[in-house]
């Protein structure tokens, strides 16, 4: 597949606001590797991998840009080896935008093995069984040497339904090391995102928003949410945020990729997502789909139903492949979850795209309309 160049721009990194609907924008987010359109929906590919997708499909889905982890390419094959490989664009064939994320995260997800203190996070390295320092300047010496557009500052991630002192402490700590990482970060071909924690506070929230947007140059990241709160509380968080940050900033809302939470989430001011919710879900055979949300495909109803997945969608599995081909296959063959991960991100670039034309086109209604019919509305 040849490769569409792609307009760039070096170091000149910003946002511009081309439309807007209510509290929703229209952007374009411009970065070394490519024109991010926003809103926009960023596949995750936790090991410099994509599971069961390969760049080239992606360059053909039009992604723009993809999120990496960087506590995971830290420990393998190792931040010095990305670098002398040429950096992380190189080393996965893929010249578009990437993202990668601090580690910070992985404090929740990963928190049986991990402290936190004032210096930063000590992990046990899941490789080795070694206890490892991860202080803020540490992380960004890691994703200097991945050299992604976009580094996030390490931030101190708590669970979403912790209550007490350390929601406070937590938040007052992300600031606090968002500027032992600005200190750290000397290459100007790369943007460094700050992370707004503040749990399910808005007024820690609001205190946190206007300390970091001070200190924002590029965009900034709402982070500490979608673990287990409810919707109401979630997509208030959102609302707050989006209201207390200034409007030539970029909102990435991280970890979020339910369809509703990213349609609710654009049109309350969000600008960027990602999630590994499509491909994750894809390895067990389940499918996105705008009529009724998912359909699994290893049910017996699919034995003998030839149909696509989507008879709308583009993508390469929907025009070669049917629900009963997959349905045979599925938990069996790799090549299974290969074909429902592509459909997969294809249905949330196309959601994306879909709320980009939408707000352009200002029938936001008309589209919100249409999406929980088709979401929640009576099955055929
Ligand atoms: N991914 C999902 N949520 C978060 C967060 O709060 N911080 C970081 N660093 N990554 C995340
Ligand atoms: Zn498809």
């Amino acid at each position: 597949m040849t490769e569409e160049p792609l307009p760039t721009c070096q170091a000149d990194m910003k946002y511009d606001v081309l439309a807007r609907a209510g509290f929703a924008r229209r952007g374009n987010l411009h970065l070394p590797h490519s024109i991010v359109e926003t809103p926009v929906f960023m596949p995750v590919g936790t090991q410099g991998t994509m599971k069961g997708v390969v760049t080239e499909q992606l360059v053909g889905m039009d992604c723009r840009i993809l999120l990496c982890n960087t506590y995971h390419l830290g420990h393998r094959p190792g931040h010095e080896r990305v670098k002398a490989a040429g950096g992380i664009h190189k080393m996965m064939n893929w010249n578009r935008s990437i993202l990668t994320d601090s580690g910070g995260f992985q404090m929740v997800s990963l928190s049986k093995l991990m402290t936190v203190d004032e210096n930063g996070v000590n992990f046990e390295s899941p490789h080795t069984g070694e206890m490892m320092a991860l202080p803020p300047e540490k992380s960004i010496e890691i994703q200097q040497a991945l050299g992604a557009d976009i580094m996030m500052q390490l931030d101190h991630v708590i669970h979403v339904l912790t209550t007490g002192d350390i929601v406070k402490e937590a938040m007052h700590r992300s600031i606090r090391w968002l500027d032992r990482c600005k200190v750290a970060h000397t290459r100007d071909d790369q943007a460094m995102f700050p992370i707004l924690q503040g749990g399910l506070n808005l007024d820690l929230r609001k205190e946190c928003a206007e300390e970091m947007a001070k200190r924002a140059k590029v965009g900034i990241a709402i982070g500490g949410l979608s673990g287990g709160e409810e919707k109401d509380h979630f997509w208030r968080v959102v609302a707050a945020c989006c209201a207390a940050l200034p409007p030539h900033l970029p909102r990435y809302v991280m970890g979020v990729g339910f369809p509703v939470d990213l349609v609710i989430c654009s049109f309350l001011g969000a600008d960027m997502f990602d999630c590994v919710y499509p491909t994750r879900t894809a390895r067990f055979g389940t499918a996105m789909v705008r009529r009724g949300g998912l359909m699994q495909l290893n049910q017996k109803r699919y034995k003998e139903d030839f149909l696509p997945i989507d008879d709308k969608c583009e993508c390469n599995t929907c025009k070669n492949y049917t629900r009963a081909y997959i349905h045979s296959i599925a938990g069996k063959e790799t090549v299974a979850c290969h074909l429902v991960s592509i459909h997969n991100i294809k249905h949330q670039l196309d959601l994306m795209r879909d709320v980009r034309q939408a707000i352009q086109s200002n029938s936001a209604e008309k589209f919100l309309r249409q999406f929980l019919f088709d979401y929640y509305g009576p099955i055929q």
